[in-house]
């Protein structure tokens, strides 16, 4: 089963998600094998978006959490706020958060505690940015934020988690990495998840960082690819519906 992921960020109001939300819907309708599609709104949308969803089989994911279950937290939504409102899993440590509001790996330990406690599907995301990736860095950095990120927290095997391979450079910029380099990395990143979580919880593994209609396939059609995250290329209907094509086409491959 391959998995898209929609991060709306903060593109689209509750209007434009509500009918975004809608022609996802339509994107899979008819479809006989279905992969997994988990769309983020922004958090002011989702008591909407949630009324068009249900019933379907398209899932709900928050785009950040708070670390904490309640209290004096001016502006923060908790992980149960979120699971009330229907919310499946939640991203965490985008880089976008990482490097505009600070949000260090402790930051992102402790919400990945949180979120889990609470039963939605941590989605961690890592990745180098260009520096890094000129100094032969790339693996060191998603090692260390892997570590840091899910450093004394204890999986069960029937727990889920996901991480998104989002190197900084390919986020926004129409430049994804190569499918090569990305099969490499999730490939470490698998092997590296072996052994910092005990119990061989369930893990998927997702490319992030421009991914299109035109290049996603090349991507999905990797078995170490469980699927992707999309940002820009998510709000835009045409392309969406082309991606979720593709996962579908991947997963017929699959058979
Ligand atoms: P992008 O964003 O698809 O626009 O590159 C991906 C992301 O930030 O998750």
């Amino acid at each position: 089963m391959k998995t898209v992921v929609g991060n709306w960020k903060m593109k689209v109001g509750t209007r434009e998600s509500v009918a975004l939300a809608r022609g996802v819907i339509m994107a899979l309708r008819g479809k006989k094998i279905l992969p997994e599609v988990i769309i983020c709104p922004p958090f002011v949308a989702f008591s909407e978006v949630r009324k068009v969803v249900a019933r379907s089989r398209v899932q709900m994911g928050a785009q950040d959490v708070f670390w904490e279950e309640e209290g004096s937290f001016t502006g923060e939504i908790s992980p149960r706020m979120m699971s009330e409102l229907g919310v499946t899993h939640a991203l965490i440590g985008h880089s976008e958060r990482r490097s505009l509001l600070n949000e260090t790996d402790e930051m992102v330990n402790k919400k990945i505690r949180e979120a889990k406690d609470e039963g939605l599907i941590p989605i961690l995301c890592v990745g180098e940015n260009q520096e890094q990736r000129a100094a032969g860095k790339d693996f060191d950095i998603v090692a260390a934020q892997l570590h840091q990120g899910l450093t004394g927290i204890r999986f069960r095997p029937k727990d889920q988690l996901y991480v998104a391979y989002e190197p900084i450079w390919a986020i926004g910029t129409g430049e994804a990495a190569h499918p090569a380099d990305a099969v490499e990395m999730h490939s470490f990143i698998r092997k590296h998840l072996k052994e910092i979580l005990k119990n061989n919880p369930s893990v998927k593994i997702l490319y992030g960082g421009s991914v299109d209609g035109e290049n996603v396939y090349s991507f999905l059609r990797e078995p170490e690819v469980d699927g992707v995250l999309v940002g820009g290329a998510s709000v835009k209907l045409a392309q969406f519906g082309q991606i979720i094509n593709s996962a579908i086409e991947a997963m017929e491959g699959e058979k």
